[in-house]
């Protein structure tokens, strides 16, 4: 990744340099890289435009969820993307980003029905519906408001997609989708309901997809369901297929996107839809580090713990799926190496990034980089402990913006309210 480099010893972010960042907003912080984002959404783009014709390209809707920050929103928006959303708030921070509401596609399998109100009053794209139950929900409320509701089926293709079992969505056991019987059952209700369209199918089997294999196996039944809808009588116009696209946390192999766009080309188009996809991850996971200072190198009976300022608060992944993210020097990179376990300040052992790393010599005071961690990092954090959470900060070129601020301690603790009767 060319965003990110060693000049003059000091890892930088595009032309600025970590150590700047630091200085001037302190630690633990995010910090992305426009560059970064950008090319991804270029790289995506180029790969389909490479394969699809012209009047096929598909709607990439980046899937907020990853990084919902409305200032990624805005450069997602200003690169051309619409929005995969799955609440209200989601909705509202890509209304806040500018999003035209024709490029939102609402996914989720328990809007609620505010949601449901604000989705069809600001008029999205479509709404994918994840059980039959929902489309009855959404059809009382549609008809109630007199907006008519433009939706999809996700079919649940029961394939296994995901690279791990947490992130695995197109199982039969996941709560994701509806089996092909239900489809048929959904288009044929959806077509008594005089405020609902059903216009299509979508499908996401999960996050972390390596090969082209999977999506085949997981696809492969979908040209047959759209031609069964279609000789049924009903028209089939969208297809959403989902995200899932792979970025490199360590030695992956990563899904060959030319490949992929191929097999969109061979598989998809033919079906002869308005084709929609829902990246999150790899538009931005590779842009983000998690700054972090050492605060003690503890010397145990039979291994060295690093303990730094960061923590499971911060980026939840390495305790919540094991997650394996690189972990480098700022400065003194040409340091000798040893073995770390690097952890966290929170009160319990799953507070820890890594077991037995081998990384450059530290002390205390010296700057860590926790990489790939722009998406899946900030969005999923709290304030466990007690901690504040840590400020956003965006870098483009020689130039940095903060994007959200630390949180104040201050601010966290006046939320809480002790009753009248516990005040004596
Ligand atoms: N569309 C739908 C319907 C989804 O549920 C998801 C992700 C995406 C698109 C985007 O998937 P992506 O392109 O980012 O793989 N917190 C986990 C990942 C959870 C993904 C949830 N759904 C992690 O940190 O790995």
């Amino acid at each position: 990744m060319s965003e990110f480099t060693e000049q003059n010893g000091v890892l930088h972010v595009e032309q600025v340099s970590l150590e700047r960042i630091a200085e001037e907003v302190g630690t633990p912080a995010y910090v992305y890289s426009a560059a970064h984002i950008k090319g991804q959404f270029d790289r995506l783009k180029g790969a389909m435009e490479k394969a699809l014709p012209a009047d096929r390209q598909p709607l990439l809707c980046y899937a907020c969820k990853a990084n919902s920050n409305v200032a990624i929103l805005k450069l997602l928006n200003n690169l051309g993307g619409g929005l995969e959303i799955v609440s209200e708030g989601e909705l509202r921070r890509g209304l806040k980003a500018d999003f035209d509401a024709n490029k939102i596609v609402s996914t989720g399998v328990g809007k609620t029905t505010s949601e449901i109100k604000a989705l069809l009053s600001a008029g999205v794209h479509q709404i994918n519906i994840e059980s039959l139950p929902e489309l009855h929900h959404i059809n009382d409320i549609a008809s109630e408001m007199k907006i008519a509701a433009d939706v999809v089926f996700r079919f649940n293709p029961n394939v296994s997609g995901g690279g791990h079992d947490k992130i695995s969505t197109g199982r039969k056991e996941d709560k994701f989708g509806i089996s092909e019987e239900k489809i048929y059952e959904g288009f044929a209700l959806a077509q008594g309901m005089k405020y609902v369209n059903a216009l299509g199918l979508s499908m996401h089997i999960g996050s972390q997809v390596f090969t082209v294999e999977t999506f085949e196996d997981a696809f492969k039944t979908l040209p047959g369901v759209v031609g069964e809808l279609r000789s049924r009588g009903f028209t089939v116009s969208r297809l959403d297929i989902g995200g899932g696209f792979p970025i490199q946390y360590q030695d992956e192999d990563l899904l060959d996107l030319d490949a992929y766009a191929q097999w969109v080309n061979d598989i998809i188009v033919p079906l002869d839809t308005e084709i929609i996809m829902e990246p999150g991850r790899y538009l931005v996971g590779n842009s983000g580090v998690l700054l972090s200072t050492v605060e003690h190198v503890k010397p145990a009976e039979d291994r060295t713990f690093l303990v730094i300022d960061t923590a499971m608060n911060d980026l939840m992944r390495p305790s919540l799926y094991d997650a394996y993210h690189h972990i480098e020097p700022v400065t003194h990179r040409d340091a000798p190496k040893t073995k770390y376990d690097v952890v966290g300040p929170i009160c319990e052992t799953g507070d820890t990034f890594s077991r037995g790393r081998e990384l450059q010599e530290t002390e205390r005071g010296r700057l860590m980089a926790i990489r790939s961690t722009g998406a899946y990092g900030f969005c999923m954090s709290s304030n466990y402990n007690t901690r504040a959470r840590p400020p956003e900060v965006l870098v483009n070129g020689d130039q940095y913006a903060i994007i959200r601020p630390r949180e104040s301690v201050d601010d966290i603790i006046a939320q809480d309210h002790i009753p009248d009767w516990l005040i004596d």
